[in-house]
């Protein structure tokens, strides 16, 4: 199973990937999650796209480009894997469709004032990237991780200025790729508005038939 999870920041991509991964038993590659873990342990690429993540910006497609095609030539791909805020540009799923065979793509829908509140209520943990919401998907005890009791974070790019540039970014860079998956057949719609349990259930009746 191979698929592509499409859609805005806030959408819930990353909380339904995580589910649909442990479901399958197939690695959820999200390049957020990948570019965040650099900037958190300093390394070289780290340095080089901490002040694009935090202003919003999209990444220099060549370099996303080059991670992604490593990352999915790795063994634990071979099954299948998820893709998660990649492509995010026509170029990148041009060069996607160069090294592999992607034929299932969902798309999120959700209206820019809902992500707005999601983002702004949204708690991680910085280590391992599991994400909460304070009113939707609280944690057990306020303010720490389920698993590890650590400290929750806000995320750097979740402050107003950053989630509105986001959305800018996405309406003029990757929205075009709906178009893009649609023309070729391969999009599927998820109305991202409902609960995170209603969403899984009609993310699993698409799986089922894809
Ligand atoms: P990335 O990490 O991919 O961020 P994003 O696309 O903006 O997506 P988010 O992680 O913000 O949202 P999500 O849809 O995963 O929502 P989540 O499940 O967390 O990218 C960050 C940055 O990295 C980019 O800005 C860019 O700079 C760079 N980058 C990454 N990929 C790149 C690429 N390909 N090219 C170039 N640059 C790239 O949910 C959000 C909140 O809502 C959570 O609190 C959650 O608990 C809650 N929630 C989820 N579902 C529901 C629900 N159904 N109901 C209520 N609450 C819900």
């Amino acid at each position: 199973m191979q698929l592509i999870f499409l859609g805005p920041p806030g959408a819930g991509k990353g909380t339904m990937a995580t589910r649909v991964a442990e479901d399958h038993d197939i690695p959820h590659i999200s390049t957020g999650d990948i570019f965040r873990y650099n900037i958190n342990n300093q390394t070289e690429l780290g340095l080089q796209v901490k002040s694009i993540l935090d202003s919003g910006e999209l990444v220099p497609d060549d370099l996303t480009i080059d991670l992604v095609r490593d990352r999915l030539s790795q063994e634990d791909c071979a099954n299948g894997f998820i893709l998660d805020g990649f492509p995010r540009t026509i170029a990148q799923a041009e060069a996607l469709q160069s090294f592999s065979n992607i034929l299932c793509v969902l798309n999120f829908s959700i209206p820019d004032e809902i992500i707005v509140k999601r983002l702004s209520g949204r708690r991680v943990h910085k280590t391992s990237g599991r994400t909460y919401h304070v009113l939707h998907n609280p944690p057990k005890v306020p303010g720490k991780d389920d698993v590890t009791g650590e400290e929750l974070i806000v995320r750097s790019d979740d402050q107003v200025d950053s989630i509105r540039k986001r959305l800018a970014v996405y309406y003029e860079q990757t929205a075009p790729l709906k178009e893009f998956y649609r023309n070729k057949g391969m999009l599927h719609e998820i109305d991202a508005t409902p609960s995170p349990e209603e969403v899984y259930e009609s993310m699993k009746k698409i799986l089922k038939d894809a």
